[in-house]
């Protein structure tokens, strides 16, 4: 029986990928979504500013290629900086995506980042993976991605 005090040492410890979008760097919002995650008792365990190219992008978002706006979202993506992070805690995954809201911010509720922060589905400031399998790709890509831009600054 748990004491109340201790953690529920059953459950998961996870990592998940999250990434402020060009536009959400662009409007000063990496510090009140830091903030949020922070507040929720999430650890920061990597963080870095990626450049990413268009076909980076491209491979990101492959499962919406078929999409109308996909072109332009790999655009987006790639417009600018993105700041992109790997977050640690039981059951993250899941919590993360409620954190940021719905993919359409017009539809997110007050309370969560994409419902407090933006309006735009075409502009909707922040990313987060949907699967721990996905976030463990992200995180990896991410990293990769980080070390090569960095390499080839030198
Ligand atoms: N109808 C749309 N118009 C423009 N951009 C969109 C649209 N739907 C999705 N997007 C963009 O594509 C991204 C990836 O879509 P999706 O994976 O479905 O959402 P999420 O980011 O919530 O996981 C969204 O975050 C958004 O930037
Ligand atoms: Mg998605």
């Amino acid at each position: 029986m748990s004491s109340g005090f201790s953690e529920d040492s059953s459950a998961e410890m996870e990592r998940t990928f999250i990434a402020v979008k060009p536009d959400g760097v662009q409007r000063g919002l990496c510090g009140e979504i830091i903030k949020r995650f922070e507040q929720r008792g999430f650890k920061l365990v990597a963080a870095k500013f990626v450049q990413a190219s268009e076909d980076h992008m491209k491979k990101h978002y492959l499962d919406l290629k078929d999409m109308p706006f996909y072109a332009g979202l790999c655009k987006y993506m790639s417009s600018g900086p993105v700041f992109a992070m790997v977050w640690e805690g039981q059951g993250i995954v899941k919590l993360a995506r409620m954190m940021l809201g719905e993919t359409n911010p017009a539809d997110s509720k007050p309370g969560s980042i994409r419902g407090d922060l933006c309006i735009n589905i075409g502009r909707n400031i922040i990313h987060g993976s949907d699967t721990l399998d996905n976030a463990k790709l992200e995180g990896e890509s991410g990293q990769q991605r980080a070390t090569t831009s960095s390499a080839a600054r030198r």
